[in-house]
């Protein structure tokens, strides 16, 4: 296994839509494993493929790891199928560091995909579940938590961490 670099923004795959996976092999399952030792190394509650600077349907997830209570998940090929009312929340992204930011999400969804090894997965959540596997089919749509701020202040933010970027650039 191997921790691979995290994309960050304003990293252009960062903003591709994904493709869907089609086939399920060797090269996958190694891909599959070293996100999720990036996820844990870095350490985040999920990742999805283009964070990795590669531009396919796939993301892993773990939100309860940090508090004792893990349950691993990995859906290739993710669609949102339910969605309820929408609830304000804080949410982070490794691709995105340093800031918090205030998102929208529905509060419960259903999603469908597939497991590791291709067979077909539905699964309810609800709480941080819920928020991280929508933010992470967020990021095989090329949006990121700044696209779901409102116009004045994700201009605001994109620019703040673009002279961020520049001023690391040049230590
Ligand atoms: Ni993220």
């Amino acid at each position: 296994m191997a921790i691979l670099e995290i994309r960050k923004f304003p990293d252009e795959v960062l903003k591709r839509k994904a493709l869907p996976v089609e086939d399920i092999n060797g090269g996958l399952q190694k891909l599959i494993d070293d996100m999720i030792e990036t996820m844990y190394a870095a350490p985040g509650i999920g990742l999805a493929a283009p964070q990795v600077g590669v531009s396919k349907r796939l993301i892993v997830l773990d939100v309860g790891y940090k508090d004792g209570s893990s349950s691993l998940l990995t859906i290739i090929n993710p669609e949102l199928i339910l969605t309820d009312e929408l609830i304000d929340s804080e949410e982070g992204c490794l691709s995105v560091p340093g800031h918090v930011v205030n998102v929208k999400r529905s509060a419960r969804v259903a999603v469908r995909g597939l497991d590791r090894n291709g067979k077909p997965l539905e699964i309810e959540a609800e709480g941080l579940l819920a928020r991280a596997l929508q933010h992470e089919i967020d990021h095989l749509e090329g949006i990121l938590i700044l696209d779901r701020l409102g116009p004045f202040r994700r201009e605001l933010l994109k620019k703040r961490i673009l002279k961020e970027r520049r001023l690391e650039a040049q230590r």
